[in-house]
């Protein structure tokens, strides 16, 4: 696939400090979800409880708006940023995909594509509408209109991939994801089904039915994160919004308020996007001061699409103050020689990597990731196989190095692809030491 990661613009963030903001914590993770399904079980106990007075319109209102938040736990964990126990991520990730009506390896491989495509509403799964945006279907999602797509999960259960997954989802994911498909069939249908057995809409209004009722407020902010800006270009300061939003809903929202800062580092978890905002705010747009501002700028701007439909708006950009940096390989003399295994490249000095880091080397045009893991060196290509991000931005955590794009995984001694949206192998290089140095050893080209 083209190297479409690398295209995208990104704020200069010190890697030592954005190293620390992508550290994953369980307990950061594990205090929030327990928060957040704590609320939603009392407000559900509050609704039953009210079922019969006036009261229960609100408190069915408020449950609602809980549940379809867990939305943002299911996106957070498509990113499986949340906690630093995979096993953990992943758990949430399929309660919470069932919850929001989502098939979860489906739904993870769109998000994927709409990282790598934000805003690019050819190509883009979660644009809602490319322009001019189509009023209905903005006003059908504040009511949970369209959120929910049986239509693929019912075809992936009845082992149908068409075109448009088959551009989405890679082949060998295709098995996986049909026999959840037909776990998320079985399981809706039992709801369906215990219902009507037992005369009660009651499983249905808990569960499927909050997914409308509950909409408005997820979906409010939900379009502030892209409708009217730019299309179709390579920066999240043009195509993403920042919003101020009050404490209550920043917690639900799982800080999504910072969305340009989540799109350009989405190895970031939510609890350190604040951290993340206080360093680069002054290299991004203002952010608008609430809801009410940005949809101030939104629906003029919906409704004047609809007569000139490429009317948008273009957020204003500080001035530039330093240059979008990469990370540079200190210059040296480069040495090489051969034996009968490889031809050997002088790469990084060995004291400028630290344990459970990578760095990268350039050598002929091609890039190098090198990481240091419990005192030894590895040397792989550090182009992400899945859509070209420099691994040698990423994160090293438990022997693997994590893609900066879409947190792709690959074992760091073999290479081999361990977390999707990685399936291809990377390739490996030995590695010695030698005067300093460490250098990598490329294949010997036979005559
Ligand atoms: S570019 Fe997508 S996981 Fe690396």
């Amino acid at each position: 696939m083209e190297n479409e990661f690398e295209k995208w613009y990104s704020c200069t963030v010190d890697r030592e400090e954005l190293l620390k903001l992508m550290e994953r914590s369980n307990k950061k993770g594990i205090v929030q979800v327990t928060l957040h399904f704590t609320i939603l079980i009392l407000l559900g106990v509050l609704s039953y409880n009210l079922i019969g007075t006036y009261w229960m319109y609100p408190a069915f209102f408020a449950y609602g708006t809980v549940y379809c938040f867990l939305n943002h736990v299911m996106h957070e964990t498509h990113h499986r940023t949340p906690f630093k126990s995979n096993g953990l991520n992943e758990f949430v990730h399929w309660i919470t995909a069932f919850a929001h009506g989502a098939e979860p390896i489906f739904d993870r491989w769109g998000h994927a594509q709409h990282h790598t495509y934000t805003y690019f509403p050819d190509v883009d799964p979660e644009v809602p509408s490319a322009r001019p945006i189509k009023i209905s279907i903005i006003v059908g999602q504040f009511f949970g209109i369209g959120i929910i797509r049986p239509i693929p999960i019912i075809k992936h259960a009845l082992g149908i991939v068409d075109d448009y997954t088959k551009n989405l989802v890679p082949e060998s994911d295709w098995k996986k994801m049909i026999w959840s498909s037909r776990l998320w069939v079985l399981a809706y249908l039992a709801i369906i089904g215990f219902s009507i057995y037992f005369l009660t809409l009651l499983p249905l209004i808990f569960t499927l039915f909050a997914r409308f009722y509950g909409a408005f407020i997820p979906s409010m902010l939900n379009h502030t994160q892209h409708v009217g800006l730019e299309e179709n270009v390579y920066d999240h300061r043009l195509n993403t919004r920042n919003v101020k939003i009050n404490r209550i809903l920043s917690f639900l929202y799982w800080n999504m308020e910072y969305h340009i800062e989540h799109h350009m580092y989405p190895g970031v978890p939510f609890h350190a996007l604040p951290k993340l905002n206080n360093l680069v705010k002054d290299q991004l747009p203002k952010p608008y001061k609430s809801v009410w501002a940005a949809y101030k700028e939104m629906i003029p701007t919906i409704l004047k699409q609809q007569k000139e439909s490429d009317f948008h708006v273009t957020p204003i950009l500080p001035e530039e103050k330093s240059t979008n940096s990469k990370t540079e390989f200190n210059k040296r003399e480069e040495t090489i020689f051969q034996d009968s295994e490889a031809k050997w490249i002088s790469s990084i000095k060995i004291d400028d990597l630290k344990s459970n880091d990578v760095l990268p080397f350039k050598y002929n045009d091609t890039d190098y990731a090198i990481y240091k893991l419990d005192g030894h060196f590895f040397a792989s290509t550090a182009k992400c196989t899945h859509a070209g991000a420099l691994l040698s931005k990423g994160i090293v955590i438990d022997n693997t190095i994590e893609c900066p794009a879409h947190q792709g995984r690959f074992d760091i001694k073999t290479g081999k692809a361990t977390h999707s949206p990685a399936c291809d192998h990377l390739q490996t290089f030995p590695t010695r030491e030698k005067d300093g140095y460490i250098y990598i050893g490329l294949p010997l080209i036979s005559n």
